[in-house]
C-alpha cells in the first residue's frame, strides 16, 4: 500500500512516521510535509491544492488500494476529500458536508441538539447585531463568559473570561473581522480529547488524551493550537470512554448519517468531564495536534491498514485495537511570539538523535538556501516521550528538548504534571 499524507505539521509527521512502521505500507509520501520527512518523499504541493494532489497521486501511481490521509481541517472543510474520492482514490478524511461538524460551530450545536448530546448552551451574534443585542446576550451569561469565533480559527478564536468588558471587546473584534460569534455557558471540569474512528455508524475510540491549550505554565496566557498533551488519562473514571462513545459519538454519527452526511474519518471530541459526565466543548473532523503525537506513539495496530479500512467502509470488520502499556507525552516547542506573531527564519540547532523512548517531530521548520534547519511557524517542534508511566514519559520528552537551541523559543514545563501528581506550587 502506498500512502500520501497531506499537511505539514507535527501531526502529519507523526502519521507519516507511524505509517512507515506498518509492514503493509510500501511508500509514505507527504504533500507538502516538513523537513522531518525524508526529502525524496516530500512533494511541493499545498494541502488545499486539489488539482495538484490529484495529479501527484496519479504520478505516484495511486489506486484504490493505496491511501491518502488528510491531516488539517481547512482542506476537509473545503471539500478536498470529496474531490480526491471522485478521482478514484481511497481517502481518510470526511466529506465537506460531514466536516461542517468542525467548520461551523452553529452546525455542530444543531447536530448535538437533534442527537441529544450534552453541550454548552449558546447564543449567536452576527454583523447585524446592535450594541444592545450584545449587552442583552452578555446579561444572559456569566459570571464566566465564553466567546467564540464561529469559524475556523486554529483553536485561537476563543476567549474565556470573567471580565465582561473583555468579553465584549472580543465579540466586537470577531464581528469586525467578518465572522459570526457564539457566546456560550462555561463548562466546568477537566478537559479531555477523545479521538474516534468513525465509518458511518461504526465508532472505534482511540486512547483518551489531554491537551494543554494555554500558552504558558499553570494554564496562563492566551489560547493556542495546543502546547502539549499526554495519553492515556490516569484520572479518567473506568467506563468513561464507553460513556463518551454511547452518549456522544454514536448519536452524532447517527445524526450525520440521517442528514445524508455520513462521517468517514476521525471525529475529535473535545469534552469537559463534569459532575454529570461528558459535555462537548467542540468537535473537530481530523486528528488533533499535539494529542496525535502522543496517542499514535502508543498504537500497536498497524496504522495504514486501519485508516484504509475506514476509508473504504470496512472499519466494522477490523479486530480490536492494540496499544502499548504505559504513557506518552508530547511537549511543543514554540517560536518567540507564538500564538501572536511567531518569529521565523531563525536557525534550529542541537536536535537529539531519535530513540524508541523519545524523539522529536517537526512542524514549523524549513530548510534555508544553505540547507540549514530554520523555524518557519508558530509551533516549531514536538518532542514525544514514552515510558512505563506518565512521569517517565514526561521526563524523556523534556530531556529530548533540552539540547535544542532556537533563539526566543519556549515550551511549557508542566505538561502532564497535574495528572502525574507532580506539585508545581
Ligand atoms: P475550542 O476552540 O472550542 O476548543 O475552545 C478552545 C478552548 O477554550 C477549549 O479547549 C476550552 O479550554 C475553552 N472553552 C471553549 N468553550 C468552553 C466552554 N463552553 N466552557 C469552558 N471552556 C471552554
Ligand atoms: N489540540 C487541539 C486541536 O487539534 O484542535
Amino acid at each position: 500500500m502506498k500512502t500520501l499524507v497531506v499537511g505539514s505539521g507535527a501531526r502529519e509527521h507523526a502519521i507519516a512516521a507511524k505509517l512507515e512502521t506498518d509492514p503493509e505500507v510500501t511508500e509514505v509520501h507527504a504533500a507538502p510535509g516538513n523537513p522531518g520527512i525524508p526529502e525524496s518523499r516530500r512533494h511541493d504541493v499545498a494541502a488545499d491544492d486539489v488539482r495538484g494532489l490529484v495529479a501527484l497521486a496519479e504520478e505516484l501511481g495511486f489506486g484504490p488500494d493505496d491511501l491518502v490521509v488528510i491531516g488539517p481541517e481547512a482542506p476537509l472543510v473545503a471539500g478536498v476529500a470529496d474531490r480526491l474520492r471522485e478521482a478514484g482514490l481511497s481517502v481518510f478524511g470526511p466529506s465537506k458536508e460531514a466536516a461542517r461538524i468542525e467548520g461551523s460551530k452553529a452546525f455542530a450545536k444543531d447536530v448535538m441538539a437533534e442527537a441529544g448530546v450534552l453541550t454548552a448552551h449558546s447564543e449567536g451574534l452576527t454583523a447585524g447585531s446592535s450594541e444592545r443585542d450584545i449587552s442583552d446576550v452578555l446579561d444572559r451569561f456569566g459570571p464566566r463568559f465564553v466567546v467564540k469565533d464561529d469559524g475556523l480559527a486554529g483553536g485561537k478564536g476563543v476567549v474565556v473570561t470573567e471580565d465582561r468588558q473583555a468579553a465584549r471587546e472580543h465579540i466586537e473584534a470577531v464581528l469586525g473581522s467578518g465572522s459570526p460569534v457564539l457566546v456560550e455557558s462555561f463548562l466546568a471540569g477537566p478537559e479531555l480529547s477523545l479521538f474516534l474512528l468513525v465509518d458511518g455508524e461504526t465508532v472505534v475510540p482511540l486512547l483518551p488524551a489531554q491537551d494543554h491549550k494555554r500558552a504558558y505554565d499553570n494554564d496562563e496566557g492566551p489560547n493556542t493550537g495546543g502546547m502539549g498533551a499526554y495519553a492515556p488519562l490516569p484520572w479518567l473514571p473506568d467506563g468513561a470512554v464507553e460513556r463518551i462513545v454511547e452518549e456522544v459519538a454514536r448519536p452524532v454519527a447517527k445524526e450525520l448519517n440521517r442528514r445524508g452526511a455520513p462521517f468517514s474519518g476521525l471525529l475529535y471530541a473535545g469534552l469537559a468531564w463534569g459532575e454529570e459526565g461528558p459535555a462537548v466543548i467542540e468537535f473537530n473532523a481530523r486528528f488533533g495536534d499535539p494529542e496525535t503525537q502522543a496517542i499514535l506513539s502508543l498504537l500497536k495496530t498497524p496504522l495504514g491498514g486501519l485508516l484504509h479500512a475506514v476509508a473504504t467502509g470496512r472499519l466494522a470488520e477490523q479486530p480490536p485495537l492494540k496499544w502499548e502499556d504505559g504513557s506518552a507525552v508530547t511537549v511543543v516547542l514554540a517560536a518567540e511570539g507564538y500564538p501572536g506573531r511567531p518569529a521565523k527564519g531563525r536557525p534550529i540547532i542541537g536536535l537529539p538523535e531519535d530513540t524508541d523512548e523519545a524523539y522529536v517531530l517537526h512542524a514549523g521548520t524549513s530548510l534555508d538556501e544553505e540547507g540549514r534547519l530554520v523555524s518557519s511557524g508558530g509551533r516549531v517542534l514536538s518532542a514525544v516521550g514514552r515510558g512505563r508511566d506518565l512521569g517517565e514519559a514526561r521526563g524523556r520528552a523534556y530531556r529530548a528538548l533540552e539540547p535544542i537551541e532556537l533563539q526566543g523559543s519556549f515550551y511549557r514545563r508542566d505538561i502532564g504534571d497535574k495528572a502525574a501528581g507532580i506539585d508545581l506550587s
